[in-house]
């Protein structure tokens, strides 16, 4: 049997995952397990902080009223999406990356682009979705903590590739 709480967080954070009893933890379940990455006041100054969960780099925005966790690095090249810009296109907030300028939606991870029609190259260019490219996490808040569990979706993410292996983590100010 797993108990876990707090101990092992960043400044303000009162729980993390530990195994009380000394037991191996599944590590399935260790690694979808939620895991305190700060307080709901720091961000809500800020709009945006960056934690590593389980040995992934995630970046966590709040934006209008929302929180949003993705992969840090940009499913295109691996550009740190914590440094781009949040724009809406077709009434949908996206973090704009800072290297190439793709733009991936906050809410679910699609990359968007602009389509011109060939056959009537005056008619106004539309917003379309290549599919979900940047994996998106679950963000909860419990008495004013900041919880970030790891997606268990299944498919494959595009942003995997820089999740893991040699680019697994970076420097939050790179
Ligand atoms: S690395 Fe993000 S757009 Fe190229």
């Amino acid at each position: 049997m797993y108990l876990t709480i707090d101990l092992i967080s960043p400044p303000g954070c009162l729980l993390a995952s530990m195994d009380l009893d000394d037991t191996e933890q599944d590590p399935e379940i260790k690694e979808y397990s939620s895991v305190c990455v700060g307080r709901e006041d720091d961000i809500k100054k800020s709009e945006r902080m960056t934690a590593v969960v389980h040995d992934r780099e995630v970046v966590i925005f709040y934006h209008k009223g929302e929180y949003h966790a993705m992969d840090i690095r940009c499913y295109h090249s691996g550009g740190p999406l914590h440094l781009g810009e949040i724009e809406d296109f077709d009434g949908r907030p996206c973090i704009v990356c800072p290297w190439h300028k793709y733009k991936i939606t906050l809410a679910t991870g699609e990359g968007l682009y602009q389509s011109i029609n060939p056959k009537d190259p005056s008619a106004k260019p539309e917003w379309c979705s290549k599919g979900i490219k940047q994996r998106i996490h679950k963000v909860t808040v419990d008495n004013g903590n900041i919880y970030v569990t790891l997606s268990k979706e299944p498919f494959k993410c595009d942003s995997d590739f820089y999740a893991t292996g040699d680019f697994k983590v970076i420097k939050s100010s790179s």
